[in-house]
Protein backbone atom coordinates (compact mmCIF):
# COMPACT_ATOMS: atom_id res chain seq x y z
CA UNK A 1 0.00 0.00 0.00
CA UNK A 2 1.36 3.59 -0.81
CA UNK A 3 1.79 5.43 2.00
CA UNK A 4 0.38 8.84 1.81
CA UNK A 5 2.73 11.99 2.71
CA UNK A 6 0.51 14.80 2.16
CA UNK A 7 -2.97 15.63 2.19
CA UNK A 8 -5.09 19.16 0.62
CA UNK A 9 -8.09 19.12 2.28
CA UNK A 10 -11.14 21.89 0.97
CA UNK A 11 -8.32 24.11 0.56
CA UNK A 12 -10.77 27.69 -0.39
CA UNK A 13 -8.90 30.74 -0.92
CA UNK A 14 -10.56 34.62 -1.56
CA UNK A 15 -8.29 37.32 -2.38
CA UNK A 16 -10.10 40.71 -1.30
CA UNK A 17 -12.91 41.04 0.94
CA UNK A 18 -16.76 41.78 0.79
CA UNK A 19 -17.65 43.00 -2.73
CA UNK A 20 -14.02 43.06 -3.46
CA UNK A 21 -13.83 39.30 -2.25
CA UNK A 22 -12.58 37.06 -5.80
CA UNK A 23 -12.94 33.57 -5.02
CA UNK A 24 -9.26 31.94 -6.69
CA UNK A 25 -9.39 28.40 -5.17
CA UNK A 26 -12.64 26.87 -4.62
CA UNK A 27 -12.37 23.29 -2.29
CA UNK A 28 -9.55 21.61 -3.69
CA UNK A 29 -8.80 18.35 -2.22
CA UNK A 30 -6.10 15.58 -3.19
CA UNK A 31 -3.20 13.36 -1.64
CA UNK A 32 0.14 12.53 -2.63
CA UNK A 33 1.71 9.61 -1.94
CA UNK A 34 5.38 8.61 -0.66
CA UNK A 35 7.47 8.27 -4.33
CA UNK A 36 4.95 9.62 -6.10
CA UNK A 37 5.75 13.10 -8.82
CA UNK A 38 2.40 14.70 -8.64
CA UNK A 39 1.80 17.48 -10.72
CA UNK A 40 -1.13 20.53 -11.09
CA UNK A 41 -1.58 21.86 -14.74
CA UNK A 42 -4.16 24.32 -15.14
CA UNK A 43 -4.30 27.61 -17.12
CA UNK A 44 -2.44 30.97 -15.89
CA UNK A 45 -3.88 32.77 -13.14
CA UNK A 46 -5.89 29.74 -12.39
CA UNK A 47 -4.04 29.99 -8.76
CA UNK A 48 -1.48 27.48 -9.02
CA UNK A 49 1.11 29.64 -7.13
CA UNK A 50 -1.01 30.28 -4.65
CA UNK A 51 -1.93 26.51 -3.90
CA UNK A 52 1.49 25.49 -3.37
CA UNK A 53 2.39 28.42 -1.74
CA UNK A 54 -0.29 27.39 0.71
CA UNK A 55 1.48 23.79 0.93
CA UNK A 56 4.71 25.26 1.45
CA UNK A 57 3.27 26.66 4.47
CA UNK A 58 3.85 30.42 3.03
CA UNK A 59 0.43 31.34 2.94
CA UNK A 60 -3.03 31.11 4.87
CA UNK A 61 -5.67 29.52 2.97
CA UNK A 62 -9.26 30.76 3.48
CA UNK A 63 -10.61 27.78 4.83
CA UNK A 64 -9.45 23.95 4.65
CA UNK A 65 -6.34 22.45 6.06
CA UNK A 66 -3.07 21.04 5.27
CA UNK A 67 -1.68 17.56 6.30
CA UNK A 68 1.87 16.82 6.09
CA UNK A 69 2.96 13.31 7.52
CA UNK A 70 -0.17 13.21 9.68
CA UNK A 71 0.36 16.67 11.33
CA UNK A 72 -1.35 20.01 10.00
CA UNK A 73 1.13 22.34 9.06
CA UNK A 74 0.43 26.36 8.64
CA UNK A 75 3.93 27.85 8.36
CA UNK A 76 7.31 26.58 6.63
CA UNK A 77 8.65 23.18 7.78
CA UNK A 78 12.16 22.35 7.31
CA UNK A 79 11.93 19.10 5.28
CA UNK A 80 10.08 20.88 3.03
CA UNK A 81 11.66 22.77 0.12
CA UNK A 82 10.82 24.84 -3.14
CA UNK A 83 11.70 25.49 -6.32
CA UNK A 84 10.53 28.64 -7.88
CA UNK A 85 10.02 30.11 -11.61
CA UNK A 86 12.07 32.73 -11.07
CA UNK A 87 14.80 31.56 -9.53
CA UNK A 88 14.68 33.91 -5.95
CA UNK A 89 18.68 34.07 -5.55
CA UNK A 90 19.74 36.96 -3.59
CA UNK A 91 21.97 38.92 -6.50
CA UNK A 92 24.83 40.18 -4.06
CA UNK A 93 25.17 36.45 -2.43
CA UNK A 94 27.29 34.06 -4.48
CA UNK A 95 25.72 30.55 -5.54
CA UNK A 96 27.08 28.48 -2.69
CA UNK A 97 26.08 31.71 -0.32
CA UNK A 98 22.60 31.23 -1.74
CA UNK A 99 22.49 27.10 -1.56
CA UNK A 100 24.01 27.56 2.07
CA UNK A 101 20.71 30.08 2.88
CA UNK A 102 18.75 26.80 3.27
CA UNK A 103 20.93 25.27 6.22
CA UNK A 104 21.00 28.29 8.12
CA UNK A 105 18.60 27.52 10.67
CA UNK A 106 19.57 24.21 11.47
CA UNK A 107 22.32 24.36 13.80
CA UNK A 108 25.06 23.51 11.96
CA UNK A 109 28.81 24.51 11.65
CA UNK A 110 30.06 26.68 9.31
CA UNK A 111 31.97 24.12 8.03
CA UNK A 112 29.57 21.47 7.77
CA UNK A 113 27.47 24.02 5.79
CA UNK A 114 29.69 24.97 3.33
CA UNK A 115 30.57 20.88 2.36
CA UNK A 116 26.88 19.93 2.18
CA UNK A 117 26.82 23.25 -0.16
CA UNK A 118 29.63 22.68 -2.40
CA UNK A 119 27.97 18.66 -2.29
CA UNK A 120 24.37 20.22 -3.59
CA UNK A 121 26.36 22.16 -6.56
CA UNK A 122 28.15 19.30 -7.61
CA UNK A 123 25.00 17.50 -7.57
CA UNK A 124 23.77 19.97 -10.17
CA UNK A 125 26.75 20.18 -12.10
CA UNK A 126 28.19 23.27 -11.13
CA UNK A 127 31.56 22.47 -9.89
CA UNK A 128 33.81 25.58 -10.15
CA UNK A 129 30.99 27.90 -10.00
CA UNK A 130 30.75 28.46 -5.98
CA UNK A 131 32.18 32.16 -6.12
CA UNK A 132 29.93 33.15 -8.84
CA UNK A 133 27.25 35.86 -8.33
CA UNK A 134 23.59 35.04 -9.67
CA UNK A 135 24.41 37.66 -12.63
CA UNK A 136 27.55 35.76 -13.72
CA UNK A 137 25.17 32.49 -14.51
CA UNK A 138 23.04 31.85 -17.85
CA UNK A 139 19.06 30.91 -17.05
CA UNK A 140 19.75 27.28 -16.65
CA UNK A 141 22.56 27.95 -13.93
CA UNK A 142 20.90 29.66 -11.48
CA UNK A 143 17.92 27.38 -11.53
CA UNK A 144 20.67 24.77 -10.99
CA UNK A 145 21.74 27.11 -7.91
CA UNK A 146 17.64 27.04 -7.12
CA UNK A 147 17.46 22.96 -7.41
CA UNK A 148 20.86 23.07 -5.42
CA UNK A 149 19.02 25.24 -2.51
CA UNK A 150 16.56 23.23 -2.43
CA UNK A 151 17.85 19.75 -2.30
CA UNK A 152 20.77 20.62 0.23
CA UNK A 153 18.59 20.45 3.67
CA UNK A 154 17.72 16.61 1.93
CA UNK A 155 13.75 17.69 2.06
CA UNK A 156 11.14 14.80 1.87
CA UNK A 157 9.28 16.93 -0.12
CA UNK A 158 10.19 18.87 -2.70
CA UNK A 159 7.79 21.83 -4.29
CA UNK A 160 8.24 23.36 -7.49
CA UNK A 161 6.34 26.25 -9.29
CA UNK A 162 7.14 26.25 -12.46
CA UNK A 163 10.39 25.43 -12.41
CA UNK A 164 11.24 25.03 -16.30
CA UNK A 165 9.19 27.99 -17.42
CA UNK A 166 11.77 31.14 -17.49
CA UNK A 167 14.40 28.99 -19.90
CA UNK A 168 15.26 28.15 -22.95
CA UNK A 169 13.54 25.09 -24.25
CA UNK A 170 16.87 22.63 -24.37
CA UNK A 171 18.05 24.14 -21.06
CA UNK A 172 14.98 23.25 -19.74
CA UNK A 173 14.59 20.09 -21.62
CA UNK A 174 17.90 19.25 -19.81
CA UNK A 175 17.28 20.23 -16.36
CA UNK A 176 13.45 18.72 -16.36
CA UNK A 177 15.27 15.17 -17.10
CA UNK A 178 18.29 15.42 -14.46
CA UNK A 179 15.63 17.06 -11.53
CA UNK A 180 13.56 14.00 -12.68
CA UNK A 181 16.89 12.04 -12.47
CA UNK A 182 17.58 12.96 -8.75
CA UNK A 183 14.40 12.67 -7.47
CA UNK A 184 13.46 9.21 -9.23
CA UNK A 185 16.67 7.35 -9.12
CA UNK A 186 16.57 7.65 -4.99
CA UNK A 187 19.52 9.97 -5.37
CA UNK A 188 18.30 11.71 -3.12
CA UNK A 189 16.14 11.67 -0.12
CA UNK A 190 12.82 13.17 -1.75
CA UNK A 191 10.14 10.96 -0.75
CA UNK A 192 7.64 12.97 -3.23
CA UNK A 193 7.43 16.22 -5.16
CA UNK A 194 4.60 18.50 -6.27
CA UNK A 195 5.33 20.24 -9.15
CA UNK A 196 2.53 23.42 -10.79
CA UNK A 197 2.86 24.27 -14.08
CA UNK A 198 0.77 25.24 -17.19
CA UNK A 199 2.98 23.39 -19.94
CA UNK A 200 1.04 20.42 -20.59
CA UNK A 201 4.19 18.32 -22.34
CA UNK A 202 5.89 19.13 -19.60
CA UNK A 203 3.56 17.74 -16.92
CA UNK A 204 2.86 14.69 -19.25
CA UNK A 205 6.79 13.90 -19.57
CA UNK A 206 7.41 14.14 -15.54
CA UNK A 207 4.11 12.71 -13.94
CA UNK A 208 3.32 9.81 -12.44
CA UNK A 209 -0.61 11.83 -11.33
CA UNK A 210 -1.83 14.88 -12.60
CA UNK A 211 -4.87 16.82 -11.32
CA UNK A 212 -6.53 19.97 -13.82
CA UNK A 213 -7.43 22.51 -12.29
CA UNK A 214 -10.47 25.15 -14.02
CA UNK A 215 -10.13 29.12 -14.27
CA UNK A 216 -11.30 30.98 -11.09
CA UNK A 217 -12.68 29.70 -9.30
CA UNK A 218 -10.72 26.77 -9.42
CA UNK A 219 -11.78 23.33 -9.34
CA UNK A 220 -10.13 19.60 -9.56
CA UNK A 221 -11.53 18.84 -13.31
CA UNK A 222 -9.84 15.99 -13.84
CA UNK A 223 -7.72 13.91 -12.67
CA UNK A 224 -5.68 10.84 -14.22
CA UNK A 225 -2.42 8.30 -13.40
CA UNK A 226 -0.19 8.36 -16.36
CA UNK A 227 1.88 4.58 -16.44
CA UNK A 228 4.33 5.52 -19.25
CA UNK A 229 7.40 4.30 -18.49
CA UNK A 230 10.34 7.23 -18.44
CA UNK A 231 11.32 8.65 -20.13
CA UNK A 232 8.53 9.98 -21.74
CA UNK A 233 8.77 10.72 -25.39
CA UNK A 234 6.35 13.34 -26.52
CA UNK A 235 5.80 11.93 -30.31
CA UNK A 236 4.32 8.67 -28.63
CA UNK A 237 0.80 8.22 -29.17
CA UNK A 238 -0.12 6.76 -25.53
CA UNK A 239 1.69 10.21 -24.75
CA UNK A 240 -0.33 12.06 -27.12
CA UNK A 241 -3.60 10.41 -25.53
CA UNK A 242 -2.26 12.17 -22.40
CA UNK A 243 -1.80 15.62 -23.38
CA UNK A 244 -5.48 15.49 -25.56
CA UNK A 245 -6.92 14.88 -22.93
CA UNK A 246 -5.97 17.42 -20.74
CA UNK A 247 -6.24 20.26 -23.66
CA UNK A 248 -9.89 19.17 -24.02
CA UNK A 249 -10.10 19.54 -20.36
CA UNK A 250 -8.37 22.79 -20.53
CA UNK A 251 -10.39 24.18 -23.31
CA UNK A 252 -13.61 22.82 -22.17
CA UNK A 253 -13.70 25.57 -19.24
CA UNK A 254 -13.12 28.34 -21.93
CA UNK A 255 -16.56 30.24 -22.29
N1 LIG B 1 -1.69 38.86 -3.25
C1 LIG B 1 -2.70 38.87 -4.13
N2 LIG B 1 -3.74 39.72 -4.00
C2 LIG B 1 -4.75 39.72 -4.89
N3 LIG B 1 -4.84 38.89 -5.94
C3 LIG B 1 -3.84 38.01 -6.12
C4 LIG B 1 -2.72 37.95 -5.23
N4 LIG B 1 -1.88 36.97 -5.66
C5 LIG B 1 -2.45 36.44 -6.77
N5 LIG B 1 -3.62 37.07 -7.04
C6 LIG B 1 -4.55 36.74 -8.15
O1 LIG B 1 -4.94 35.41 -7.96
C7 LIG B 1 -5.01 34.73 -9.21
C8 LIG B 1 -4.17 33.48 -9.14
O2 LIG B 1 -2.78 33.84 -9.07
P1 LIG B 1 -1.61 32.76 -9.12
O3 LIG B 1 -1.74 31.85 -7.96
O4 LIG B 1 -0.35 33.50 -9.27
O5 LIG B 1 -1.99 31.97 -10.47
P2 LIG B 1 -1.07 31.05 -11.40
O6 LIG B 1 0.17 30.70 -10.66
O7 LIG B 1 -1.94 29.85 -11.71
O8 LIG B 1 -0.81 31.81 -12.66
C9 LIG B 1 -4.59 35.73 -10.26
O9 LIG B 1 -5.74 36.25 -10.85
C10 LIG B 1 -3.84 36.78 -9.50
O10 LIG B 1 -3.97 38.03 -10.10
MG1 LIG C 1 2.16 30.95 -11.08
Amino acid sequence: MAKKILSVESISLSYGQGKQEVRILDDISFSVNEYEFFSIVGPSGCGKSTLIRIIAGLQSPTSGKIVYKGREIASPTGDISMIFQNFALFPWKTALENVMLALESKGMSSEEMVKRGMAALKEVDLNGFESAYPAELSGGMKQRVGVARAIVSDPDLLLMDEPFSSLDDLTAEQLRWEVHKLVKDKKMPVKAVVMVSHNVEEIVELSDRIIVLSRPPSRIIDSMDVKLPYPRSRGRRDFLNVTARIYKDLYAGEK
